[in-house]
């Protein structure tokens, strides 16, 4: 028996180890573990052994048994270590190369906006600034003087999220909030720009997208004045659109801004486009922020970069931008 024994665990891992994949082996365990294999006949055997003999003869078979095992499970490991190899060889992708008659994708005409306005600011002096998405109704709204019941909330469509006390948590509907953030995180002088993505209940059309992107710029020194606010948007008019453009201030109101305007820009062929909102930073927007209002001023202004871009390149339908054609995105 013993010896029988032998010969069965000796050919059980001679074909366990002659298997060359994964597929052979599983071939194999049914061949060695199976109802007619030699080691299921020598476990049926026992019970035609004297007593005396059937309890060292059944351990021996299971030992027997369990180092078969242990053999196909280190055969089967080696053999998924080696296949696994093998796949990522052949799955390689040479990256070093563009083969030839390939196209080399570029930044999207938005993000190509963005960047641009980067520039220009930074030439100018400014640092970027940035801010969370997910904004406190308090950042995005109260510390810019829009107190709850105040009309200027139900004007952003807010979008609010599941988190915390309702109506706490929202997407922020403008880039104003990172003045606040800026505010409470350095001391004047400041003279920061924060571009990103903002988010309103809209449906899109040619002119609205739920989600856009806006540029807010905020200065805050000693005494800074609104000749300071429209030299400022003159002198990025010209840096960012070319000679020949020019811009004019036009009064408004902004709950965060005292004296507010609209600021448009003028075409050489002499029509205007509206393009973002402007003023002095109002003083309990300077005090939410932990800034004296009585030793610093400072003024603020905030714009679509999305609508930039469409005026920059002549599209029409602010959707086009967001739809992923490269038919539409490869001319830009
Ligand atoms: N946050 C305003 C909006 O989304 C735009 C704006 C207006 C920003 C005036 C400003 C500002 O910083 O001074 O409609």
């Amino acid at each position: 028996m013993i010896d029988e024994l032998n010969t069965i665990e000796t050919s059980a891992v001679a074909a366990i180890e002659g298997a060359t994949s994964l597929a052979a082996l599983a071939e194999v365990k049914t061949e060695v573990f199976g109802k007619s294999a030699p080691l299921a006949k020598a476990q049926r055997s026992l019970g035609t052994l004297p007593p005396e003999d059937r309890k060292s003869a059944g351990r021996a078979v299971n030992e027997s048994r369990g180092r078969i095992e242990r053999a196909l499970d280190a055969h089967r490991s080696s053999l998924a270590e080696a296949e696994r190899a093998t796949q990522l060889v052949a799955e390689r992708l040479d990256l070093t190369e563009v083969p030839e008659g390939a196209t080399v994708g570029h930044a999207h005409i938005v993000t190509q906006a963005w960047q641009a306005l980067e520039d220009v600011f930074v030439g100018m002096g400014f640092r970027v600034a940035e801010g969370p998405e997910v904004e406190t109704d308090w950042h995005n709204f109260d510390a810019l003087n829009i107190p709850p019941g105040h009309p200027a909330r139900d004007g952003f469509d807010t979008i609010y999220v599941d988190h915390g006390r309702p109506g706490t948590t929202l997407l922020r509907t403008h880039t104003s909030p990172v003045q606040i953030r800026t505010m409470l995180d350095q001391e004047p002088p400041i003279y920061i720009v924060a571009p990103g993505r903002v988010f309103r209940r809209d449906t899109a059309d040619a002119t609205h997208m739920p989600v856009f992107h806006q540029l807010e710029g905020l200065v805050v020194d000693r005494d800074i004045s609104l000749a300071d606010l429209a030299g400022t948007i003159e002198a990025f008019t010209e840096a960012y659109f070319g000679p020949g453009f020019t811009s004019r201030l036009r009064p408004n109101y902004f709950p965060f801004t005292e004296p507010s305007a609209e600021f448009d820009i003028q075409r050489p062929d002499g029509s205007w486009l509206e393009l973002g909102g402007c003023g002095m930073v109002h003083p309990n927007v300077l005090n939410a922020g932990g800034i004296d209002p009585e030793r610093w001023t400072g003024f603020a202004f905030g714009f679509g970069i999305d609508r930039l871009a469409a005026m920059k390149y002549g599209v029409d339908d602010l959707r086009e931008l967001f739809t992923g054609d490269v038919r539409f995105l490869n001319q830009f």
